[in-house]
């Protein structure tokens, strides 16, 4: 009786087990690919900064509430870009006027270095 039960519930479990696989498969897929950070290395500079909030104060040619990309790009050159990375995540003030950079304690060096090398090959 009990070997029984026990097979019973390994059927079962067995059964529910590739149920789920079979469902959960395809939305676990575009999940991932949504978040992890094999598929974000991918992304050029552009798209890095497209995915963040960047472009709410920052556009190409004009200045909104930071500079443009350009004005960045004219003021600093590739020896900056260190410097320029760790403005992006850790933010900051004081360069362009009183208003500050926010931080994005998310971004990882290599994408902040990223974004930067974009911005600086917006020099015309
Ligand atoms: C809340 C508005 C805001 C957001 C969001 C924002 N910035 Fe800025 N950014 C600023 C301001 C304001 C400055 C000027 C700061 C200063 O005067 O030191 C600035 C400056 C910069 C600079 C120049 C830094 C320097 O020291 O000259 C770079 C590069 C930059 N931002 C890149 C980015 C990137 C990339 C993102 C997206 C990850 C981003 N910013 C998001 C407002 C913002």
């Amino acid at each position: 009786m009990k070997k029984l039960l026990l097979a019973g519930v390994m059927g079962f479990f067995i059964l529910s087990c590739s149920k789920k696989e079979s469902t959960e498969v395809p939305g676990m897929a575009s999940e991932t690919s949504a978040v992890s950070e094999p598929a974000k290395a991918a992304l050029s500079g552009d798209q890095i900064i497209e995915t963040l909030d960047c472009s709410g104060c920052h556009s190409v040619n004009e200045r909104m509430i930071g500079p443009s990309y350009k004005e960045i790009a004219e003021k600093y050159s590739e020896k900056d870009i260190e410097l320029l990375a760790s403005k992006i995540i850790e933010g900051g003030s004081g360069v362009w006027g009183g208003v500050p950079m926010a931080a994005h304690p998310q971004v990882s060096k290599e994408d902040a270095k990223k974004m930067v090398e974009y911005i600086l090959s917006q020099k015309k």
